[in-house]
């Protein structure tokens, strides 16, 4: 395994990471720490420089970042000593990168209870190994300490974003804005996504380049334009320093902070808090009462491609997969988890995509054209409430989505095969919004969390950052192909 990994600089590490971009683009699917030792190799001083494993594309596709754990042994009291004397400021200060990311657990210090999770209806269960990894199992005080994390603006540089600025639970796990905005008022090239039913996500991303919540909630916090210009280092240590933090990750982790267990303990958060079913809709077609969708929504279902309940005797005039939005939108979440084209983003004067979305992720060697200006279906569950949409917030209203597939979506040289022009009555456009919008269901009420005490005995309001900070400066720099 170490045959994989090259020694680089801890500067290099942090340009590596920086370059990946994004809300979690850490590419943490392509890198991996292998080793708490100094490098000697290195000019810079020793015991921060890291490791990193530059794990082939085609390695990272079947092995997923959270999976992947360093398969040394290390000496755990070796590396609490050296944390303690950074956090000391004493001589030989400086923290290796494996402690910070990552510490072995002591399992006898473990106090932790498992949570069981009753989802709402419609819904399929959370089932360890499908929707959660074996690594990080439902636990009571993870999913505590992932909420904290999750509304506390200290894990930003300056104490001004959480992650519930851009993903608020009250703004359907979004912040409602085209394009997100970070710390300093900088805005990015995408729009927020919903957290909604990330549990059963695939991949994470418009453009799926994360495997995991885990991996992807690295990213946002040292995002120089989302949670600003810092590293790891000085996030986990900044953590460190608030005892709160510190219990809690001796009694979940049996660890002291570690960015492994922040994103544990955030992915537990998410999954469990962020889930939405029991909707119109599924009292229809689960409960089976007849009487839970109007004639309208049952029109627009039909025309989505769901039939009607066998027992239902409603007739509805209207052709079945008139608008075949099941041939994406599929399944219990309504996404069929894949990539595709739909014509959003095609700038047709300059014959070409703002944003080349998936094609950027596809190896070299295997990229296919069919991918470029391709992103992954979103669920629509909960779509009222997280507009505008599409992965660059263009289309402002669910009526502007439908007239967007109705005329069949913006012609490009790589548009989806089943976008083409439906010829939709204006009646029966209503009627598609009026089912979308019977998919808002049942919430978790998430409670914003009393967080810890700073080392100053100041505990932040976490409501502080749910309000994004006005825009500064327009950055572009949420993802390479947002940058070229
Ligand atoms: C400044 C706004 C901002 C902040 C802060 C932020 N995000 Fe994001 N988030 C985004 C954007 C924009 C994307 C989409 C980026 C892309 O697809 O390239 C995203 C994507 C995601 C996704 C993927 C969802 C999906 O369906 O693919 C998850 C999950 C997520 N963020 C969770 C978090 C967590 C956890 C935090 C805090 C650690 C966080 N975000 C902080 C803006 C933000
Ligand atoms: C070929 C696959 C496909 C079909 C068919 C399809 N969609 Fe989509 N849908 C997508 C993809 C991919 C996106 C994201 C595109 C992007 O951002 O560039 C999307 C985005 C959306 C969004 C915005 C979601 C958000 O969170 O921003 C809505 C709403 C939506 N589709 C509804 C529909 C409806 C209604 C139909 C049927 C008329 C339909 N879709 C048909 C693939 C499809």
């Amino acid at each position: 395994m170490l045959a994989r990994f090259g020694w680089v600089t801890r500067s290099a590490l942090a340009t590596a990471l920086l370059a990946l971009g994004g809300c979690g683009g850490t590419g943490n699917e392509k890198e991996e720490v292998a080793s708490a030792e100094p490098s000697t190799a290195s000019p810079s001083s020793g015991a921060l420089d890291a490791a990193v494993a530059k794990v082939s594309d085609k390695d990272s596709a079947d092995k997923p970042a959270h999976l992947v754990t360093p398969d040394r042994a290390v000496d755990p009291k070796k590396l609490v000593d050296v944390v303690e004397q950074e956090v000391k400021g004493g001589e030989n200060a400086s923290p290796s990168p494996e402690s910070i990311l990552w510490l072995p657990s002591d399992q006898s210090k473990i106090k932790d209870e498992p949570l069981t999770v009753k989802v709402p209806k419609g819904l399929s269960p959370l089932i360890l190994n499908v929707n959660v990894p074996a690594a990080n199992p439902l636990t009571k005080g993870k999913f505590e300490l992932g909420k904290q994390l999750y509304f506390d603006p200290r894990v930003s540089l300056d104490g001004t974003i959480s992650c519930a600025t851009c993903h608020n639970p009250e703004k359907g796990w979004t912040d409602q804005l085209s394009v997100s905005v970070g710390i300093d008022g900088h805005t990015g090239g995408r729009s927020a996504p919903t957290v909604v039913n990330t549990a059963y996500g695939k991949t994470m991303f418009w453009d799926g380049r994360s495997p995991s919540l885990e991996g992807q909630a690295q990213g946002p916090i040292q995002n120089p334009i989302e949670m600003g210009k810092q590293s790891y280092e000085d996030i986990v240590l900044r953590l460190r320093a608030i005892p709160g933090y510190k219990d809690q990750f001796e009694k979940v982790f049996g660890t002291d902070v570690t960015l492994d267990g922040m994103a544990k303990a955030i992915a537990t958060f998410e999954r469990v808090a962020a889930l939405s079913g029991n909707s119109k809709y599924d009292k229809y077609n689960s409960d089976g009462d007849l009487t839970a969708l109007s004639e309208s929504e049952k029109r627009g279902m039909v025309l989505f491609g769901l039939r009607l309940r066998g027992d239902d005797e409603f007739k509805t005039n209207v052709a079945l997969k008139k608008a075949e939005c099941t041939s994406c939108h599929t399944g219990s979440n309504f996404t069929n988890e894949q990539f595709h084209n739909i014509g959003v983003g095609w700038n047709a004067e300059k014959n070409d995509f703002a944003d080349y979305g998936r094609f950027v992720i596809s190896p070299i060697g295997s990229k296919n054209n069919s991918e470029l200006g391709a992103f992954k279906t979103p669920t629509v569950r909960e779509i009222e409430k997280s507009g505008p949409y599409m992965h660059d917030g263009s289309l402002k209203t669910l009526e502007e989505v439908v007239e967007h597939y109705n005329k069949g979506g913006n012609p490009n040289p790589s548009l989806d095969k089943d976008i083409k022009k439906l010829n939709l009555t204006d009646s029966e456009k209503a009627d598609v919004v009026a089912f979308m919008k019977a998919l808002t269901g049942e919430q978790v009420k998430v409670e914003l969390p009393t967080l810890p005490p700073g080392t100053d005995g100041k505990i932040p309001d976490p409501h502080a950052a749910l309000t994004p900070p006005p825009v500064k400066a327009a950055a572009n720099v949420f993802h390479p192909a947002v940058q070229r």
